[in-house]
């Protein structure tokens, strides 16, 4: 059953070329020029409507949201929040018949993100469900449900789901900006052939396994570590992060590169592991003055970069390289090494992978 991998985890990460292909599979035309989500029942002018985005979420898919806010941000330019579940249902949103909630789960039967739909449904507004469990609660209780095609995940660590979650985000964005009108086509035609070229460089990311096993080996000797990145790297490096901790048991932090000189600094210290995302071209500098400051304190960087960026290597201890593509598109590419890191810490200090302590696969109570 785990078609001779060790663990179900690795089977997943080694599942994702499949799943983002399930993912896009019939949702892209023929011509590859763009979206076709027939499964959103909204009107144009039920999409013209929207003033407002609530993404909502718990855990992993919570960390989706967060990279969905920025590519619904930057393909529609309508505002977009991004809540965790069991915060949303009890502060009073300001929900309105003009709200669009998106609420991604796995399962579709996590209580507060079940709890956090029906509460955008009491005050009118549409909801859309990302799941991969199709006749799930959530999936049940939405207006309009994108499936994530990611199959059955067992692991308790979340890995080909999360990254079914970005597909979806990716192609219902730009579903929303051809309704909308808000980018011309040929931006759309081209982040869509981004989009298909995604399975093949997982696949050469995973092809690189080594180099992470022994970057994770490094680390599994450690109790503390940092992950840092700006914008997309930031949401990214907040994945990682729960991944190493939910299964390898080290504490680490993640955090948005600029704000580290705002207190969390001083916990540089040396020899401290820093794992460092820079592969937004449009940040990249700054990302690199922070990566000056902890080494400048004793850490030991691990950078991750794309391919044809050159400078990032002068300045890390160690660098990994991954495939480039789109800036938008560079999560479903950076957070597989990660995944591949949080694996192999795991396992060099003798845990259970795929059922971590303390952990449920499907949180269905509060
Ligand atoms: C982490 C993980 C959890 C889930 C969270 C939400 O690897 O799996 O953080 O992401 O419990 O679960 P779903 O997506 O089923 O609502």
């Amino acid at each position: 059953e785990k078609a001779g991998f060790d663990h179900f985890m690795l089977k997943e990460i080694h599942e994702q070329p499949k799943a983002y292909r399930d993912t896009m599979g019939a949702r892209i035309d023929a011509a590859g020029k763009k979206v076709v989500l027939n499964e959103i029942g909204m009107t144009p002018e039920q999409i013209r409507s929207i003033r407002q985005v609530h993404i909502v979420a718990c855990g992993t898919a919570y960390h989706a949201g967060l990279v969905g806010k920025t590519v619904i941000e930057k393909l529609t330019r309508i505002p977009v929040e991004t809540d965790v579940a069991s915060e949303y249902r009890y502060r009073s949103p300001i929900i309105t018949p003009e709200t669009l909630v998106v609420v991604v789960s796995q399962s579709g039967e996590t209580a507060d993100t079940l709890a956090a739909l029906r509460e955008a449904k009491r005050n009118g507004a549409r909801v859309v469900a990302i799941t991969n469990v199709v006749g799930s609660s959530v999936a049940r209780e939405a207006d309009d449900v994108i499936v994530t095609w990611a199959g059955p995940e067992i692991a308790v660590a979340s890995t080909k789901a999360y990254t079914s979650q970005l597909i979806a985000f990716y192609l219902f964005g730009l579903y929303l900006a051809q309704s909308l009108g808000t980018q011309d086509s040929s931006y759309i035609s081209e982040v869509v052939a981004a989009l298909q070229e995604l399975p093949n460089k997982v696949e050469a990311i995973l092809a690189q396994a080594d180099t992470i096993k022994n970057a994770a080996e490094q680390i599994s000797t450690h109790n503390n570590l940092f992950f840092i990145g700006r914008g997309l790297d930031y949401a990214v490096a907040l994945e990682g992060s729960l991944k190493l901790k939910e299964i390898s048991y080290i504490h680490s932090e993640a955090y948005a590169a600029g704000e580290l000189k705002h207190g969390t600094l001083a916990l540089i210290e040396e020899g401290i592991p820093v794992i460092a995302l820079a592969t937004q071209e449009d940040l990249f500098e700054k990302t690199v003055s922070n990566i000056k400051e902890v080494k400048a304190r004793g850490a030991h960087v691990f950078g991750l970069n794309a391919e044809g960026e050159t400078e990032l290597v002068k300045v890390v201890d160690e660098v990994l390289t991954i495939p480039a593509t789109l800036p938008l598109l560079m999560p479903a590419l950076s957070v597989v090494p990660l995944q591949l890191l949080s694996y192999y810490a795991s396992l060099a200090r003798g845990n259970d992978v795929d059922k971590p302590r303390n952990l449920a696969k499907s949180v269905t109570v509060e």
